[in-house]
Parts: C-alpha cells; structure tokens; sequence
C-alpha cells in the first residue's frame, strides 16, 4: 500500500486535484489517499499556511500530490502566514531539492502556443531547477531601516558546492536517459555565485563523458527559449533562474496548464505539483485545465511509487484526449470541443479504459 498525502490548496487547487485524484484511483493499484489543508487553506483551518498536521502527513506519505496555493485575500497577512510559505516549507523541511520542469508540445497542441508552430512542434525538453537554496534561502534577508532611517531590502544569493554538485549530478543523469546534452545556466560574468556553479559542474563533466555540457548565460537562455527552443534538451540551474525559465518554457507548450513537476529529495520521495499556481480569478468556475495536475501525477507514479507502466498509461490517456480535440479555455483553438475541468477528468478516465 502506497501512502499519497493529498494538499489541494487554494483557488483552482482543489477541482484540479480532485481529477488528478479520480485518475489516480482508476487505476486499481493500492494507494490510500489522505486530505490536508495547506495555504490559505491552513491558515483558515489551523491559523498556519503549514499546519503541523499536514506537515506530519507530508512526511509519513510516500509521496504528495498538490494543487497551489495563494490568493488575493491573504496578500496583506504577515510574509510568515502567507500561503507561498507552505510550498517553500514543504520543499526545505522535506530536503525536496531537485526539480524536474519537462515542458513538452504534444502534437495536437502546436497550434495552441503564440509562437509559431515550426518553432515549438516536437519541442521536449527537461528543466532541472534547484529548489532548496539560492536567493530563495539565503540569509541575510529581511527589510531593513538604515542609520538614515531609509529602508533597504536585503536578500542574499548563495549556493554551496554540495548543493551544486548534487542538482548537477540528478542533471547530468537524466540527460543520460534522454538526448545527451546539458546546458548549465549561470551569469557568471556578474555574479561570484553562479561563476561557482558553473566552476563545479564544469568539472563534474569527466564523469559523464557522454553527455555534452554546455554553458549559457540566463538572458541569452530566455532568449534562446523563445528564438529556437529545440536547441536544448536537458537544462540546469539554480532555483530564481529555474522559477522564471520553467514559466518562460511553459508558454512555448501552449499554456502553464500543461506543465507538471516533480520536487525530489535524495531517495526519489516527491512532491508533484503542476507549475501554475492558484489562479484566485477562475477559481470555482469549472474551467481551469487539469492536465498539468494529471501529469504530475504520472510523474509521481514513475519517480515515487516504482509504477512505470501506469505512468505511461496515464501520459497516453492525456494524449489521446487531446487526439480526440478535448480543450480546456487556455489551449482551445478552432475546430475543438471546449470542455471544463470535470469534462477533462471524465476524458482522461474514460481514455484509461
Ligand atoms: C513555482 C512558484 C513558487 C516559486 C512560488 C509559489 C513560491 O512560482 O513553483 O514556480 O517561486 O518557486
Ligand atoms: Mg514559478
């Protein structure tokens, strides 16, 4: 019996985890499912974006499916009682700090994406994104008030070797298992950080003789990303790069409704989340797209649970609903059935067989 602790969050998080939920119960493997509160969600339940209740749970699990978190109303609470604290908890308490970001165009959906469909058709490539250290971790931090009585915000950017060395290695291995070729992302002609990690995975390359490495500074990737994205295969970088190149990357799919993910500590135990966040402005209207929901899901049945045949048996299933013109809102184009978030779920079930 499989543990898989179950946070749907705010805004759409629950309608698309409920679908990711009734996939994953389709499919006759034995899982016991357990629901918790997290952000806005925990702090109505228990006062805490992370309760500790739901914290004990996310440990025990083997592994956790989870919506997003975040809405309008709890933008003015304290930074600690604000629902983004429950996922940036969740990734350092669990040690989850390799994040796998694959951004695919399926066939069907190369129309969908505002580049041109030649740029994008066939596109499948892999972020890999630090995701416990960086900026996003790094003390000194906070606002501070100078002897001038001027205030001065203050974050800090600092990587480790060890925690370079680890992201790169989880990189380097899954370029192994796809087309051969990391490019490490850095700005290392500005900044001492990342003139490090591009110093320590440079010299990791000798034990991967086999994948080629490349180095490219972070705006030329954005660029890169958008001019000709099929040049990459596997890219690594750091967790600010990685947030904002993942939803760069996301776009050329067609929409972030598409894009799953999987944070990882050492031992393979993960949390799947999609990449897009609560949307608060289409919450409780039925349309939001539950495919990147679905998807994380399969991730998780591939990385965490050792189910490899019904990883891909789901990955089918959604290409088969999109093969047979199923959309939501965000990737409906003409000649398509516009469906809504239940009507994608039922699909994606129906296609499991
Ligand atoms: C993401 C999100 C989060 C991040 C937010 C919600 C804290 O944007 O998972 O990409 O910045 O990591
Ligand atoms: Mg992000």
């Amino acid at each position: 019996m499989s543990k898989i602790a179950v946070l749907p969050g705010d805004g759409i998080g629950p309608e698309i985890v409920a679908q990711a939920r009734r996939v994953l119960a389709r499919l006759g493997l034995p899982f016991e499912f357990e629901e918790a509160p997290v952000g806005g969600a925990g702090v109505d339940a228990a006062d805490d974006p992370l309760p500790e209740q739901t914290l004990g749970l996310a440990q025990a699990a083997d592994a956790i499916l989870f919506g997003a978190v975040g809405d309008w109303k709890y933008d003015s609470l304290p930074r600690a009682k604000r629902p983004e604290q429950a996922i940036l908890r969740l990734r350092s308490e669990l040690g989850l700090f390799a994040n796998l970001r694959p951004a695919r165009v399926y066939a069907e959906l190369a129309g969908a994406s505002s580049l041109k469909a030649d740029v994008v058709a066939g596109l499948d490539l892999l972020i890999v994104r630090e995701l416990t250290g960086d900026i996003y971790f790094g003390e000194p931090r906070g606002i501070a008030t100078r002897p001038d009585g001027e205030r001065e915000g203050i974050n800090t950017m600092r990587y480790r070797e060890g925690e370079i060395r680890r992201i790169a290695q989880v990189a380097f291995q899954a370029a192994r298992l796809r087309g051969r070729r990391l490019c490490s992302v850095d700005k290392a002609n500005v900044l001492e950080t990342t003139e490090l990690w591009k110093q320590v995975v440079s010299a990791m390359a000798t034990d991967y003789p086999d994948v080629e490495l490349s180095h490219m500074y972070v705006d030329n990737c954005a660029m890169q990303l958008v001019r000709a994205p099929k040049q990459f295969d596997v890219i690594v970088t750091g967790n600010m790069f990685g947030d904002i190149l993942s939803d760069e990357a996301s776009m050329l799919t067609g929409s972030i409704g598409m894009l799953p993910s999987a944070s990882l500590d050492a031992r393979n135990k993960g949390l799947y989340e999609p990449i897009h966040g609560s949307a608060p402005d289409i919450a409780g209207q039925g349309i939001a797209n539950p495919l990147a929901t679905i998807l994380s899901a399969a991730m998780m049945l591939r990385y965490s649970l050792g189910q490899t045949e019904a990883a891909d048996r789901v990955e089918r299933a959604v290409q088969q609903v999109l093969a047979q013109g199923y959309r939501t809102a965000d990737i409906h184009t003409a000649g398509t059935k516009k469906v809504g978030t239940v009507e994608m779920g039922d699909a994606v079930v129906a296609a499991l067989g």
